[in-house]
Parts: C-alpha cells; sequence; structure tokens
C-alpha cells in the first residue's frame, strides 16, 4: 500500500512548528529510504559524498576516537568515519550509527559490509549512550529535521568527553541574493519534481526538503545554539556558494 501523504502546503509554511514533526518525519523517510541514496547523488551532483568526506577532515580524528554518527540514515557518513578510522591503525573502534527510522538502518548494514557500522534504532534527542562516552559526535542533514535541535545539541554534549568534536553537516542557502534566487529555483521548483518523479513518494518529501530548509534557523542561530549547548570554538565552513555548511565545536 502507498505510504499517504505527511506534509501538505499548509504544514509546509513552516514544517518546524508542526506539533508532531517528529512523526511525520519518520513517516517520510521511511516511505523514501530505498530510493533515498540515488536522489542525494543525483540532486547533488553526487557533491554530498564531498561535503561528508569534508566532516570527517574537519573532525581531526585520532587512532582511538570513538565516534557516533547520529542520523546515520543509509550509513554514507559512518562508512566515511570507518573508512578515514582505519587508516589511522589497528586501534581503531567500529562506528557507532544512530538513526530512528528503522527503514533506513538495514540499507546501512548492507552497504557496510565491508566497513561494518554498529547500527542502532534510536533517537537524537535521548542517545542510547552513557554520559561522555564518545570522542566525535556527527549529524549530517539530520539536525533540521529533529523537533528540538537545542535539545539535540545537549545530547550530543552529554555524550562527548572532554576533548571532544561535534560535526553538523546541513542545508544552507547562498548569502548572495541573486545566487541564493538561482538556488531556491532550482531547489523548490525543480527539484520536488524530478526527486518524486524518481522515488515515487507519495509523502510530500521533496517539498518538504526545500521547505524545512528555508524555514530553519540561520547560520548564526545555529552557533548560537551550540554555543548554548556548552561547545566552544564553533565555526562555520561553507561549502558549494554556501548549500550545505559544516559547523564543528568542540568540548573544552
Ligand atoms: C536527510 S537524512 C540524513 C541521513 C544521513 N545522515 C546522510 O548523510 O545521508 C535525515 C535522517 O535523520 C533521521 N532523523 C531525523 N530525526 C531524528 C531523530 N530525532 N533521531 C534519530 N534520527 C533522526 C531520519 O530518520 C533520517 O534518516
Amino acid at each position: 500500500m502507498p505510504a499517504p501523504s505527511v506534509w501538505n502546503d499548509s504544514l509546509l509554511a513552516n514544517p518546524h512548528a508542526v506539533a508532531d514533526k517528529r512523526q511525520r518525519v519518520r513517516r517520510m523517510f521511511a516511505a523514501i529510504a530505498p530510493s533515498y541514496d540515488l536522489n542525494n547523488r543525483l540532486h547533488s551532483l553526487w557533491m554530498d559524498q564531498w561535503w561528508r568526506r569534508r566532516a570527517v577532515q574537519l573532525a581531526e580524528l585520532k587512532p582511538t576516537d570513538q565516534v557516533v554518527d547520529v542520523a546515520c540514515g543509509t550509513g554514507d557518513l559512518g562508512m566515511r568515519f570507518a573508512t578515514a578510522l582505519d587508516t589511522l591503525g589497528p586501534a581503531a573502534k567500529r562506528v557507532v550509527g544512530i538513526d530512528f527510522t528503522y527503514e533506513m538502518l538495514p540499507i546501512a548494514r548492507r552497504k557496510s559490509q565491508l566497513k561494518p557500522l554498529l547500527l542502532l534504532n534510536g533517537d537524537a534527542l535521548a542517545l542510547p549512550l552513557a554520559d561522555g562516552s564518545a570522542d566525535v559526535v556527527s549529524i549530517a542533514f539530520g539536525i533540521r529535521n529533529v523537533s528540538d535541535p537545542a535539545a539535540a545539541c545537549r545530547e550530543f554534549r552529554r555524550v562527548l568527553r572532554p576533548g571532544g568534536r561535534l560535526l553538523i553537516l546541513e542545508f544552507s542557502l547562498p548569502v548572495n541574493p541573486i545566487l541564493r534566487g538561482l538556488y531556491n529555483f532550482y531547489f523548490r521548483r525543480v527539484l520536488p519534481r524530478t526527486a518524486t518523479w524518481i522515488s515515487g513518494d507519495k509523502t510530500g518529501a521533496y517539498k518538504y526538503l526545500p521547505e524545512s530548509v528555508n524555514t530553519f534557523i540561520d547560520r548564526s542561530a545555529m552557533m548560537g545554539m551550540m554555543k548554548a549547548a556548552g561547545f566552544g570554538e564553533v565555526r562555520q565552513v561553507p561549502m558549494t556558494f554556501g548549500v550545505c555548511v559544516c559547523y564543528r565545536g568542540l568540548v573544552k
């Protein structure tokens, strides 16, 4: 039976303010999981993998780092961390990937057979991890989807030990108004049609994507949120004209 619609135009005026955003987000990702990777690659012209690689570089991994990739989806960032840790020596630990949409995890498991991840079905707002148990926490294209991003940042801070790093990869919009207008034409008018056609999606996932980016907190608010959660030396690294930003914060 096809998945019923999750988003309509009135909810998409500000999807972050929708009371049951959490349940809607989960239903949406469960429905698009099988075609998620293909749409990512095609609609970013394969740049999504480069953005993830940059996030791994900014984590400045050490051989014994314990890495937790939250909202891991189909495992792309976790696998990049696992590959990078492997190059650092035999002491490397297994990367933990956590996502609250169960349907994403079998895909991640299949893809990561050569670089196994420890995959858990769990929530960014209540990570199944002890205080101070991780050296790196990452979240790629996930923070915008959680119902309470500030609470998620506090949860990331809780599980990180001193010296730990938080890496947040998230879509943003070009600062230049002409570039922003051109990008939004593609993002709001073209991508929803082509991505919906490729996935056969009925939930409105690819209308939610541009609207959730356009209505999400801006870059300075994101950095303020990380600081308020207890992170220091917070910085942003914009990529590809600012359509994607990697934020990094440290635990002193
Ligand atoms: C856009 S996908 C990103 C997946 C992956 N990180 C990547 O780079 O492709 C967002 C993911 O966030 C997950 N997610 C959203 N809210 C979550 C939450 N509160 N806890 C755990 N996962 C969540 C969704 O299930 C989905 O798999």
